[in-house]
């Protein structure tokens, strides 16, 4: 979408403006929950996350039909995803540094605003779970390394090899080259961020990853960066980032997707200036790499928007399960 039709969308179809108000006026004003009672409230509860992940939105979903929070439905949603060793970019089987260590990053983020991260987590399947116990059982938001791992197994965690035969044959594959592409798509889904609001209409959000493949030893993402891979702000919405980390970081962009909404954008429309932040920058190389965001807001509307082509957001939501392909930034392609 050329940039002036995109301003012009943007501009016009805010929910502030739905309200009879000027966007200027909403980005001064905290909503009121009798601001919010005037909007329509869309089918609550709903799941979404990133790419096509239908068993774990539906283990999520199952959570919150057995009277789970929405907290424990984003974290067990992950976990579907972070047992899957076919999935070589999140957990076990995923693809190891250029060093053949398979180093995990992932975060939580529930309705308080309270948090917990791990970086760099080695030997051990369900970061989430990990991350929810650094939120809950210290006073901390963060655990690194080899820290982390201690910390889980304390916690009572299995130590496993994450480095399944399958991800170890294209580390040594890729090893004849060595060549470092950091294109992520659908053949690489990358992150599994996951973001539930209860029939309550209270938010949780938690996203896991493996990393880029081949990274160098050492480098961490977006995902477990707070207000990057991921933010929740139970009086607006919640934002959750896919792609290459590094961009995601320099734009904070699940924390800005989510003051976008608080300035009364709706959810598309915040993913989508997200994404013209990353694309806008000077020497953007955008062409090179995928970014993909999905967002919900308070009502329980929903949005996604990614640089490429194939991004997708999966949709649990009265009893549906559905894959949605995302709408894209680059046409040209
Ligand atoms: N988005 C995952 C990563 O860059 O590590």
């Amino acid at each position: 979408m050329k940039r002036r039709k995109f301003l012009k969308n943007a501009s016009l179809s805010g929910i502030g403006l739905a309200l009879g108000k000027s966007l200027t006026s909403c980005a001064e004003t905290t909503p009121s929950d009798s601001v919010i009672s005037t909007l329509e409230v869309a089918s609550l509860p709903l799941v979404i996350a990133t790419w096509d992940v239908k068993n774990a939105t539906a283990k999520a979903w199952e959570v919150l039909q057995n009277g789970g929070s929405a907290l424990d439905a984003v974290e067990q949603g992950c976990r579907v995803e972070e047992a899957n060793e076919k999935g070589q970019s999140v957990g076990k089987g995923g693809l190891p540094d250029r060093d053949g260590n398979v180093t995990l990053d992932a975060c939580i983020m529930n309705q308080n605003g309270d948090c917990g991260s791990v970086v760099f987590l080695q030997n051990i399947t369900h970061a989430v779970s990990v991350a929810r116990k650094v939120m809950e059982d210290t006073p901390h938001v963060m655990l690194a390394g080899s820290g982390a791992e201690k910390f889980a197994l304390q916690k009572g965690f299995k130590k496993e090899n994450l480095l399944t035969e399958d991800s170890k044959k294209s580390w040594e594959a890729w090893k004849v080259k060595s060549e470092y592409s950091p294109i992520i798509n659908i053949e690489n889904h990358d992150t599994i961020g996951m973001l539930v609001i209860d029939k309550g209409g209270n938010l949780s959000g938690a996203c896991t990853t493996s990393g880029l493949a081949y990274k160098l030893n050492g480098r961490v993402g977006d995902s477990p960066i707070i207000g990057s891979g991921l933010f929740v702000d139970n009086e607006i919405g919640a934002a959750v980032a896919t792609g290459l980390g590094e961009e995601v970081v320099k734009t904070v962009g699940s924390f800005l997707v989510v003051e976008l909404m608080r300035q009364g954008k709706s959810p598309q429309e915040a993913c989508e200036i997200a994404i013209r932040r990353i694309v806008d920058k000077p020497n953007s190389n955008y062409k090179n790499f995928q970014v993909g965001y999905i967002a919900i807001n308070k009502q329980g509307q929903t949005g996604s928007f990614s640089i490429h082509q194939w991004f997708s957001m999966t949709k649990f939501q009265q009893g549906k399960n559905e894959t949605i392909q995302s709408e894209y930034f680059n046409k040209d392609a």
